[in-house]
């Protein structure tokens, strides 16, 4: 499919969905709506504030690709960050504009294509990119415009789908649906192919995450076997044994 096409395919889907959307009560764009989007998202990404140091990039300059509502975002403006996200979707990022002010941090968002963007070279200290590449049209582009836009010695923070990964193996012999399985793009990445698609960085490390947690979306007997089986099971085996199965790929890389 051509490009520019399956961009407008892959902004319209967007629009018309929010990332956690079915775990809000409150009403879409309300002060609370934001809370339990937040509250939901690192009860489920425990791993993410262990990993990703949000409160310690004081004066620096973060620009997130695909920022969402800026569940993220806020966090490293929180912590004193100078920040910048972008999104394809302008619900998302009309979200991020009503987050950010409720919470009265500063922040530049704006609707643009991560695969093409309009900064200038060597802008920025960090470029982070969670759950976004595996959705976009060319994910070597954006990692392209990522490596542009950082300072030298800067950093890419980026997380995609591990196609062996237990998610996807689940997936595959029970069924489970995985997150947007009906988005135009979505693309799963060995830890072989991911560290190839960040061949532009040096020092590249990339750490599996995201195990098992209780769900509180899978209700009745599935949601049952699911949380009290797998769940259980799956916290008695010794973490590095099963550590290359994590679902999601933390890739880390430096320009
Ligand atoms: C699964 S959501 C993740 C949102 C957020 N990063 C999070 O983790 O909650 C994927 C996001 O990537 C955005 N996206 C996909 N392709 C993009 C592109 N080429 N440029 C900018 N944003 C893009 C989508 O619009 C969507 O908001």
């Amino acid at each position: 499919m051509n490009n520019n096409k399956l961009k407008n395919e892959i902004a319209e889907y967007w629009n018309q969905r929010i990332h956690d959307l079915e775990i809000a009560k409150s009403p879409v764009g309300s002060r609370e709506f934001f809370e339990e989007l937040s509250e939901y998202r690192f009860d489920k990404l425990r791993y993410l504030p262990k990993i990703v140091d949000f409160a310690g990039f004081k004066g620096k300059k973060i620009l997130e690709i695909g920022c969402g509502a800026g569940i993220d975002l806020v966090e490293f403006g929180a912590g004193g960050a100078i920040v910048t996200g972008i999104d394809l979707s302008k619900t998302a990022i009309d979200l991020a504009k009503k987050y950010f002010s409720y919470l009265n941090i500063n922040a530049d968002l704006q609707v643009m294509d991560g695969e093409n963007m309009s900064f200038e070279d060597n802008t920025f200290d960090v470029v982070y990119a969670h759950g976004v590449l595996q959705y976009t049209a060319d994910a070597k582009k954006m990692i392209e415009e990522a490596f542009r836009v950082l300072k030298p010695g800067g950093i890419f923070i980026g997380m995609v789908y591990n196609r062996k990964g237990w998610l996807n193996f689940m997936a595959r012999v029970f069924k489970v649906s995985l997150e947007h399985q009906d988005a135009p793009v979505l693309d799963k990445y060995t830890i072989e192919e991911f560290r190839e698609l960040l061949s532009p960085f040096k020092n590249v490390k990339i750490v599996p995450e995201r195990f098992p947690v209780k769900s509180r979306l899978h209700h009745g007997l599935k949601g049952i076997l699911f949380n009290t089986f797998f769940v259980g099971i799956f916290k008695l085996i010794p973490r590095p044994l099963v550590k290359k199965w994590g679902w999601h790929l933390m890739g880390f890389g430096e320009k």
